[in-house]
């Protein structure tokens, strides 16, 4: 299997997910029981390096989502595959994503989650495509501002490989 070419480096990444994690903490310095909800399978290297850079006390749980081929759905509604062990009220939660293309899948999760309650419910995203989206989300920590190509690394797959890749890299060349 040939290498995808690098888009961003193992370097540049780890130095970003850094600061991201150095953002959150000075931003929940004072707030307590902060909780990040990792959106699997994509997330789980940025949760992992993330939460290494967050020096106030933090808390993680898990969720998987069905994904829908594109064109099967207008609506980006999603099914939780797998749901959360515990309750959100009370908290102050962080989604935490991969990335974020057209928005409808995160659009939607953001629905679900302030249903139950979180007293405060922000998103952090490793990369966002601004230019496909569909729906106007909001995110209030992203790693980088990518173009319209089509990226696997460091958690993120095409036909469940490359999440292994240390980097992010391109696919669609
Ligand atoms: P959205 O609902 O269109 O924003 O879809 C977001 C989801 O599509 C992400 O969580 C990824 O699972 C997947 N996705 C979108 N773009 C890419 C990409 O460039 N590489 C890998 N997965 C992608
Ligand atoms: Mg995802």
């Amino acid at each position: 299997m040939t290498l995808p070419p690098i888009l961003l480096s193992r370097e540049q990444v780890e130095q970003r997910v850094a600061a991201l994690g150095a953002q959150i903490a000075r931003d929940h310095a004072s707030t307590g029981s902060l909780h990040l909800v990792c959106v699997l399978k994509g997330a789980f290297l940025f949760l992992a390096d993330l939460i290494r850079s967050i020096d106030v006390p933090v808390t993680i749980d898990f969720l998987a989502l069905s994904s829908y081929a594109a064109g099967t759905t207008s609506t980006g509604e999603v099914k939780l595959l797998k749901d959360l062990d515990v309750a959100l009220d009370g908290r102050h939660v962080i989604i935490v994503e991969d990335i974020v293309d057209t928005g409808l899948t995160l659009s939607y999760l953001q629905e679900i989650l302030r249903a139950r309650g979180p007293k405060s419910l922000a998103t952090a995203c490793l990369l966002s495509k601004p230019s496909r989206r569909q729906v106007d989300v909001q995110l209030d920590y992203v790693g980088f501002t990518i173009e319209d190509r089509f990226v696997v690394g460091y958690g993120l797959d095409y036909a469940e490989q490359y999440r292994h890749l240390p980097y992010i890299g391109v696919l669609d060349e």
